[in-house]
């Protein structure tokens, strides 16, 4: 409706739309439809009616169709139905879920774990609840947007040192007051490079200042440890000493929802301040039962593991012979291969003519990453097929050069 005071309420959306869109970074979903049945080649896909191979998901071990996943999320749904009913502290916990929690509990090597809907809703709502009036909070440049609106929503005192440099963090935590609380943020494998920290120097850091650490194993759950499988906290022996591991079963678990563990009094607390945990509805059965089975088969089963890091391994190879190597950064670190190319539009660009050769590698733009180092994000599964690797740098080589 036209007011007198503003005659156009709207304009500021249109105008904002058109501004993206000039600058090359207006986003839009893709429709990307798997082409083949459930126990078929599971990364041909469909991108808006183009078919190519799928080197964008989050699906590292291959386990979103895997048959005991979709049993377990069946089963589930047979013996409680579709919904949860209501939210965790009303009537939304069941055996499930509590078993479910057990199981990360003993995943993680924590005294308890605490289920949220989404790896994004958890970010926000754990640090919103840890987070009060007067804290420190220190954060790698490069974090997960859902930790920093995390940050930024709960009022501390906000921070940030430059991406991976433990140097510039201890300078920062240095700037802070002794007596003032202290948690240092960060991702353990980041999303959009592929990268680390040293987590044992981090820690030691933490340790000399009296920090807390929360980490985020969004990308490392299932994927690094020598025994559970459980993350670079267990691959870097840190579990005892690291407060909050926060998790998701979203990308190599298979499913979706995500997790924290940590001690009792760190559980007790976001079960009573974490508000997405308090005022949001349940997870439904399948999702719990899907998770349970996938933090049961990532410990059981290292077949999927194996199959992804061979994987890792042979892109590597084959890269470094195509004359790659410093374009894209070798030798991996995760089964995330950032490709810079810098300019938004040329980045979208590149990312068609490899759709175009049959491969799918999302462009990724500002803001998710930052201004001038806009990139492919190529994302390697145990799922593919060496032959699909060898097609891809194939083609990576002919439009790079
Ligand atoms: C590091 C990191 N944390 C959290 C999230 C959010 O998880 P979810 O997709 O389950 O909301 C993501 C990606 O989606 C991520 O990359």
């Amino acid at each position: 409706m036209l007011t007198q005071s503003n005659p156009d309420p709207l304009a500021s959306y249109r105008e904002d739309l058109a501004l993206r869109k000039d600058e090359g970074r207006l986003r839009s979903c893709k429709r990307v439809e798997p082409i083949s049945a459930l126990d078929g080649e599971s990364m041909r896909v469909e991108v808006d009616g183009q078919s190519a191979i799928n080197f964008s998901s989050n699906d590292y071990l291959g386990l979103t169709r895997d048959e005991r996943l979709r049993e377990a999320a069946i089963e589930a749904i047979r013996q409680y139905g579709t919904g949860s009913t209501a939210s965790r502290l009303v009537c939304g916990t069941n055996a499930l879920t509590q078993s479910l929690e057990a199981s990360v509990a003993a995943f993680k090597h924590a005294e308890a774990a605490l289920v949220f809907n989404s790896g994004y809703q958890a970010n926000v709502s754990i640090l919103q609840a840890i987070l009060e009036a007067g804290d420190w909070v220190f954060c790698d440049k490069l974090n997960h947007a859902s930790l920093m609106d995390g940050c930024l929503l709960s009022g501390a005192r906000w921070s940030r040192y430059r991406h991976l440099d433990l140097q510039h963090l201890e300078e920062r935590l240095k700037t802070a007051p002794t007596q003032a609380r202290k948690w240092i943020v960060t991702d353990s494998v980041f999303s959009m490079d592929g990268d680390y920290p040293d987590l044992a120097a981090l820690v030691e850091i933490a340790e000399r200042h009296g920090a807390l650490v929360m980490v985020d194993e969004a990308h490392a759950t299932g994927l690094y440890g020598a025994t559970r499988n459980s993350g670079l906290v267990e691959q870097f022996g840190l579990s005892d000493r690291i407060t909050l591991q926060m998790g998701t079963f979203s990308k190599a678990l298979g499913g979706a929802g995500a997790y924290v563990a940590g001690s009792r009094l760190m559980v007790d607390t976001l079960t009573n301040k974490a508000r997405g945990f308090i005022y949001s509805t349940a997870q439904p059965p399948a999702v719990i039962g899907t998770a349970l089975k996938a933090v049961e088969v990532v410990q059981q089963d290292p077949g999927p593991k194996q199959r992804l890091w061979e994987n890792v391994a042979c892109f590597e190879r084959l890269a470094k012979e195509a004359g790659l190597a410093s374009r894209l950064s070798l030798p991996l670190q995760s089964a995330i291969v950032p490709v810079l190319i810098g300019d938004d539009r040329k980045t979208l660009q590149v990312s068609q003519t490899l759709l175009d050769a049959g491969y799918f590698a999302q462009g990724i733009r500002p803001p998710t990453v930052p201004p001038g180092t806009a990139r492919l994000r190529i994302a390697l599964s145990a799922a593919h097929t060496q032959p699909q690797l060898h097609g891809l740098v194939g083609a990576l080589t002919r439009i790079l050069n």
